[in-house]
């Protein structure tokens, strides 16, 4: 992840595009202004072949209920795929790729287009021969079967997983052309499994019981050290993801659950949980998942997300082709600490900031969805969007975070997202200067 400026097709690394709003602003006309007699549709009465021919799919019988046993969408929108960067990664086992935020509404994100992260490629699992263990500091350790699991008590509940290189390409300045790349690692499901702590309680918790080590059955056999309290507060063993069964990629049968921390913590098909008295010193952890700051020095067990937002219409690969007038902009924020209590938008790149409007359910350690209608009089924007959660955490703008952490950071990148919209409607991933 170092080698950042490989130039590469898909994601585009840029040159830092910098632009600076003094000049966007001289040149440009007013902006946020109301456009008279531009509107969303058009008159009836012009001739238009799709409104007066009939067309083949009005003429002929369409395929019948057995054509489609598990639906898949349409063929139009055979471009909405979870995408990576080949320069990245070394290879496709020990990589990722990323959740295309600017085709997906609403807060929810369908489960074939949840981004993937993985350190030794998908393990394929016969449910029927996948255990879960838990041993270590505890009364009698425990083997669970899937059948097991499902006996305890059920809940449902929707949390984003962001892994916490998300955005972590752009610490030093404007690097990938689209949000899919700069902000899509990063999933929003709605879970539905057992609280860890009824797993731990049957177990039975020695009183020095103090943090967990939860491993994988993949090849990376991955762990992570995860605090006691965290795991009798609000972790799920998760075995549906959306209603139905988790995907192969996404961790089946079952994964861990860490709501609002850091991705890296949510095991995939999760065979194993050690019960100790202190963290496990992994060579992952210390070296890797860890914030290095500007004075050399790192900050350490950096769990929880931050506060945070991005703009996912209109971006790079979803620029305006409507023309001016009627506009919509709209993106996701969220927060590890809760729920999003406000999202601001700027349209001139920080001059002014707008409330957005918060549309759908308002869940804590959830993405939530805003919207910011205005009519747009063709002139050059420059987009953000600027989150706050429910504890009053705002989030930064990159200078900010760079003046704090410095450079030599890859994690936490919560810094707020500028894009550049020209007159034509496209758009560019950019910092202000
Ligand atoms: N669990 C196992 N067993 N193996 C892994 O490689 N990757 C971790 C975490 N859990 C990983 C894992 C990382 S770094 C992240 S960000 C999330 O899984 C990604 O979850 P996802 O693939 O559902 O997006
Ligand atoms: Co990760």
């Amino acid at each position: 992840m170092s080698d950042i400026n490989k130039p590469d097709k898909d994601g585009e690394p840029m040159t830092n595009a910098k632009v600076s709003r003094r000049r966007l602003l001289a040149g440009g006309a007013a902006l946020g202004g109301l456009v008279a007699g531009s509107t969303a549709a058009r008159a009836a009465g012009t001739p238009d072949p799709l409104i007066t021919e009939i067309q083949d799919w009005n003429r002929y019988l369409g395929d019948g209920v057995d054509s489609r046993p598990y639906g898949t969408p349409s063929e139009f929108e055979s471009h909405v795929v979870r995408r990576d960067v080949a320069w990245l990664t070394a290879d496709s086992k020990s990589s990722v790729n990323f959740t295309p935020l600017h085709e997906l509404d609403g807060i929810i994100t369908p489960n074939g287009l949840c981004f993937e992260r993985h350190h030794g490629g998908i393990a394929e699992i016969n449910p029927a021969d996948h255990r879960l263990m838990i041993h270590g500091l505890v009364d009698k350790p425990l083997v669970f079967t899937m059948e097991d699991l499902k006996r305890f008590p059920r809940e449902n509940r929707v949390y984003f997983l962001e892994c916490a290189a998300n955005s972590g390409m752009e610490w030093r300045g404007a690097q990938l052309n689209g949000c899919q790349y700069t902000h899509g690692m990063v999933h929003n499901v709605m879970y539905t499994g057992v609280q860890l702590k009824h797993l731990l309680n049957e177990a039975g918790l020695k009183p020095n019981a103090k943090w967990l080590l939860p491993e994988g059955a993949d090849a990376s056999a991955m762990t992570r050290s995860v605090p006691l309290e965290k795991a009798l507060d609000d972790c799920l063993v998760a075995f549906k993801m959306n209603g139905e069964a988790l995907r192969p990629e996404q961790g089946y049968p079952v994964r861990l659950v860490v709501p609002g921390w850091e991705g890296n913590m949510w095991v995939k098909w999760l065979r194993r949980i050690e019960v100790g008295d202190e963290p496990w010193h992994h060579r992952e952890e210390t070296s890797k998942y860890t914030d290095l700051l500007a004075n050399g020095t790192a900050r350490r067990f950096t769990w929880e997300m931050d506060v945070k937002s991005v703009i996912t219409n209109p971006s790079p690969q979803a620029p305006i082709t409507h023309g001016r007038g009627q506009t919509v902009i709209t993106g996701l924020a969220w927060s590890g600490a809760g729920k999003i209590s406000r999202v601001d938008v700027t349209i001139d790149g920080g001059r002014n900031w707008h409330a957005a409007r918060v549309d759908g359910p308002s869940l804590s350690k959830s993405l939530h969805r805003f919207y910011f209608d205005f009519d747009w009089d063709g002139s050059e924007l420059l987009i953000q969007s600027r989150a706050m959660d429910e504890h009053g955490n705002v989030q930064p703008t990159k200078e900010m975070l760079r003046s704090v952490r410095g450079e030599n950071s890859i994690y936490h990148n919560n810094g707020i997202q500028t894009w550049h919209v020209r007159g034509d409607g496209s758009a560019e991933n950019v910092e202000i200067s």
